[in-house]
């Protein structure tokens, strides 16, 4: 394993690109996202893990970018929310109202994609537990469970 003590250059793979970037070892993924590549479709939040708004995919895993070290994530593969452009679940929730204010949407729709990647058959019981890693504000919770459902439905024609 690298050890990072100072400030450093490194590549990250971000939808798909190598990009590079010069990080302290103490600077989150979330902020490097935010700061350094523009990528301002994943949110700051609580900043402390619990919302979900800052959710990213890191090798296909949901993960809260907000409590992951950018010199952690060299050599992986992360997918933010610009890079889930024209997908069924970004469309759902589009057409199904799947948010309001829309600060959580991009964790809830990072976090949804997975799931239906993951389990395609996903029931009502497992959605719901997938998806308690997010919090809405606004409580737009019916909104997303409908979105979710309709892009589940779309990808089993
Ligand atoms: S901002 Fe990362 S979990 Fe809330
Ligand atoms: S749509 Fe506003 S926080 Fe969820």
């Amino acid at each position: 394993m690298i050890k990072y003590s100072g400030i450093s250059e490194i590549i990250l793979n971000v939808n798909g690109m190598d990009r590079e970037v010069v990080v302290y070892p103490h600077e989150t993924l979330l902020n490097v996202l935010r700061t350094q590549l523009n990528l301002s479709g994943t949110k700051a939040g609580c900043e402390n893990g619990d919302c979900g708004a800052c959710t990213v995919l890191i090798d296909g895993e949901p993960m809260k970018s907000c409590i992951c070290l950018a010199v952690e994530m060299v050599g992986k593969k992360i997918t933010t929310i610009e890079g889930l452009k024209e997908t069924v679940i970004q469309k759902a929730f589009v057409d199904f109202a799947g948010f309001q204010c829309g600060f959580c949407t991009a964790g809830f729709l990072l976090n949804a994609y997975a799931l239906l990647q993951k389990h395609p058959d996903a029931d009502d019981d497992l959605k719901k537990s997938w998806l308690d890693a997010n919090l809405c504000r606004c409580t737009g919770y019916e909104g997303i469970k409908l979105s979710l459902d309709a892009a589940q439905s779309q990808l089993a024609k």
